[in-house]
């Protein structure tokens, strides 16, 4: 069985989501694929499944799979801990590999089971990376049923609607700090903030509502008004305390040739995204204060099962 996932990025609303707020993010066509083939012993990649090193593909085993040891195969185009969903990618391309050889992966199965597996290996979290890797295409994840409903998620009292957005083909940069950004941590620490500052709250409902006011400029093409939200979005996270030094400088470097950039995912290293009609540009500026830049687009096809 070989399955496929496509990677993430968040447009707009990271860590707002995790308490329920709207957030948007997009499939991008930097795929992982798993082959799953039953074996005698487990292995991933010739090596013996490890609690440490294959924490995802182990849990979505010990979650899923109760038949014969598995050898599985991976490779990955999507950078490890960059904040484009790398860890999404390999869950739900797992995922669907083992629902697969049960004859049930089917899209909902995959997107409920993979953020199970995400997040009970994180500890924490929301359902959008998991939800638009499955999907592909634009996900609109907000906290009531609107047009274009997929499937709700429900975890300790949060619950979180998940919909197909339309979304233009976007040009955008990615531009990878090289530091690798620890998902759980920066949750936590923005948690921290969260429960003792009103400020901290406030701050996260601001960019709930700058993730609504952003829907339809992405309906009607209008980039620099999309670009003008993602600025405020990323000087509310920067408040957050997510930023990181290289961030801001590629970030910076990145506005001369763009409509507007942010930090994407949940930062403390990791990515920041442009948007941007001068690809080349924005990619040569971020090098020039040195990240590393990918040209991505947006991925119309969620996970894929290929045999
Ligand atoms: C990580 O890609 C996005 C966060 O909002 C965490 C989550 O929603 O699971 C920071």
């Amino acid at each position: 069985m070989i399955s496929s996932a496509p990677s993430k990025v968040i447009l707009f609303g990271e860590h707002a989501v995790v308490y329920g707020e709207p957030a948007i993010a997009v499939a991008l066509n930097l795929r992982t694929t798993v082959m799953v083939e039953r074996a005698s012993d487990y292995s991933v990649n010739g090596y013996p499944l490890n609690d440490r090193y294959h924490r995802y593909i182990k849990n979505a085993i010990t979650l899923l799979w109760d038949g014969d040891p598995l050898k599985i195969t991976t490779a990955s185009a999507v950078p490890s801990a960059s904040g484009m969903g790398s860890s999404a990618s390999i869950t739900v391309a797992t995922v669907a590999a083992l629902l697969g050889l049960k004859g049930e992966a089917y899209e909902k199965n995959v997107a409920l089971n993979s953020f199970e597996v995400e997040y009970f290996t994180q500890g924490s979290g929301s359902p959008i990376d998991t939800s638009t890797v499955t999907h592909g295409k634009g996900i609109l994840v907000s906290n009531r049923m609107m047009d274009n409903f997929l499937w709700s998620v429900e975890k300790n009292k949060t619950r979180w609607y998940i919909h197909h957005l339309e979304v233009p083909p976007l040009k955008l940069v990615v531009g990878f700090s090289g530091v690798k950004g620890h998902t759980p941590e920066m949750v936590r620490k923005v948690r921290r903030f969260y429960e003792w500052s009103t400020f901290a709250r406030d701050i996260i409902k601001e960019i709930g509502k700058i993730t609504m006011m952003a829907i339809e400029p992405l309906e009607n093409e209008d980039y620099v008004r999309i670009g003008e939200l993602m600025d405020r979005n990323n000087r509310l996270l920067t408040i957050l305390g997510v930023s990181h030094p290289l961030l801001k400088k590629m970030i910076e470097a990145a506005r001369k040739h763009s409509y507007g950039a942010k930090i994407t995912g949940a930062g403390g290293g990791g990515c920041m995204i442009a948007l941007t009609d001068e690809q080349d540009e924005v990619a040569r500026a971020i090098e020039e204060v040195g990240g590393k830049a990918y040209k991505v687009k947006i991925s119309q096809k969620g996970y894929e099962i290929q045999s």
